[in-house]
């Protein structure tokens, strides 16, 4: 499995993640739980509407932190706004819920992918495990 699939795996088995951003100089972090590999990415979902998209629009560093089966993982990059459709007919293909809430053409629902991630496994039982991509 490459690295990029098993952060997706971990994301996908822990369900819920932390997603941290930054507002001026106040962190910001709530749930989230998008996730999918795309065209060789990451990608989350949101929409514009929300603070979280217009943080991230100012300052797309972000860090996303979740816990599953004794480890955690801390993934920390940037956060590119892709307008591909692909990507957003794909998100909603693997998470059909979303459907209530979003389509691909509502002008509000975004996916943005991970650029320069550098993902961490760490237990308090084995040495971290460190995936770039
Ligand atoms: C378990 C869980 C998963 C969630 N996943 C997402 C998600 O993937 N994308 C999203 O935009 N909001 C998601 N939400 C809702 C956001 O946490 C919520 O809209 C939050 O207020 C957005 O942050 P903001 O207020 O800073 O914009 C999720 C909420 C919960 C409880």
């Amino acid at each position: 499995m490459s690295g990029i699939e098993k952060v997706l795996q971990f994301l996908d088995e822990a369900k819920t993640y932390y997603l941290a951003t930054t507002d001026g100089d106040q962190p910001r972090v709530r749930p989230f739980g998008t996730a999918l590999v795309h065209d060789g990415k990451l990608y989350i979902q949101t929409g514009k509407v929300k603070e979280v998209s217009k943080q991230l629009a100012k300052n797309p560093k972000a860090e996303i932190c979740a816990f599953h089966g004794g480890k955690w993982l801390r993934l920390s990059g940037e956060l590119v706004d892709d307008d591909d459709r692909a990507a957003r007919v794909a998100m909603l293909e693997k998470l059909p819920s979303l459907k209530a809430m979003y389509d691909p053409d509502d002008g509000n629902m975004q996916t943005l992918y991970f650029k320069d991630a550098k993902a961490t496994i760490s237990s308090f039982t084995a040495a971290p495990e460190t995936i770039e991509f």
